[in-house]
């Protein structure tokens, strides 16, 4: 396995995700459960942030505890799916930023299409953590990092809750700087990009547009 994949297999995200796979769940708890995950998820792809020592006092004496640096940090959900992951980064880490890339994949090409982009001004100085539920064929994800990197960003995450094989190959291709969290590795792609076993349309079961 290559060593940029990070597949968090915690029971807790294993029995969340499987409710998000059963065709029966309501869109309110899909949408509940994709945020639970999301922050679940960030535990791990914030592992790695840096700390520092502050002076405290406790009941009992002075001590150095350890703190998070302050280093920057930006989250980046593609549009729409990836939104039902900012909660749960939040929720982790309230000071960080929101940039927000819009795309949909073509339906026959399966190629993603950019509607909408909006970051932080400072965004080049900041961590980034990119966030989707889905990594299907890679082409969004991919496009996504690369957007981030015209803008100046060097420390590039990505973080998605189902991938496929295919993706997961794109992003260390195109992108093999880049650290991909995910909750599962699925099978493949179905012969119309849809993650097998997967979830279905992770935007139309958050949003509850089909
Ligand atoms: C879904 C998903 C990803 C993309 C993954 O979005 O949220 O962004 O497909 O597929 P890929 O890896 O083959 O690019 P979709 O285009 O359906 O848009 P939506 O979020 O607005 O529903
Ligand atoms: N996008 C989705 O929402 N689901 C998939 O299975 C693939 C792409």
């Amino acid at each position: 396995m290559n060593e940029k994949l990070h597949v968090v297999n915690h029971p807790l995200v294993a029995h969340k995700m499987t409710i998000l796979r059963d065709k029966n769940t309501s869109v309110k708890e899909f949408r509940e459960i994709v945020s639970e995950i999301g922050m679940l998820m960030t535990y791990e792809a914030t592992r790695d942030l840096p700390l520092t020592e502050k002076e405290i006092e406790t009941p009992i004496c002075k001590t150095m505890a350890p703190t998070i640096l302050g280093k920057k940090f930006a989250v980046v959900p593609i549009l729409r799916a990836g939104l039902g992951l900012v909660e749960g980064v939040l929720r982790m880490v309230p000071s960080a930023r929101v940039g927000h890339i819009g795309l949909y994949r073509n339906e026959e090409t399966l190629e993603p299409v950019k509607y909408f982009c909006k970051m932080p001004p400072d965004v080049a100085d900041r961590d980034i953590l990119i966030v989707d539920p889905m990594l299907a064929t890679g082409g969004s994800a991919a496009a996504a990092i690369g957007f981030m990197k015209e803008y100046g960003c060097t420390n590039i995450k990505l973080m998605v809750l189902l991938a496929a094989p295919e993706g997961i190959e794109r992003i260390h291709k195109e992108h093999p700087d880049v650290d991909i969290y995910c909750g599962a590795v699925d099978q493949k792609l179905n012969e119309v990009g849809y993650i097998v076993p997967g979830l279905g349309d992770a935007g139309d079961r958050i949003f509850g547009t089909k």
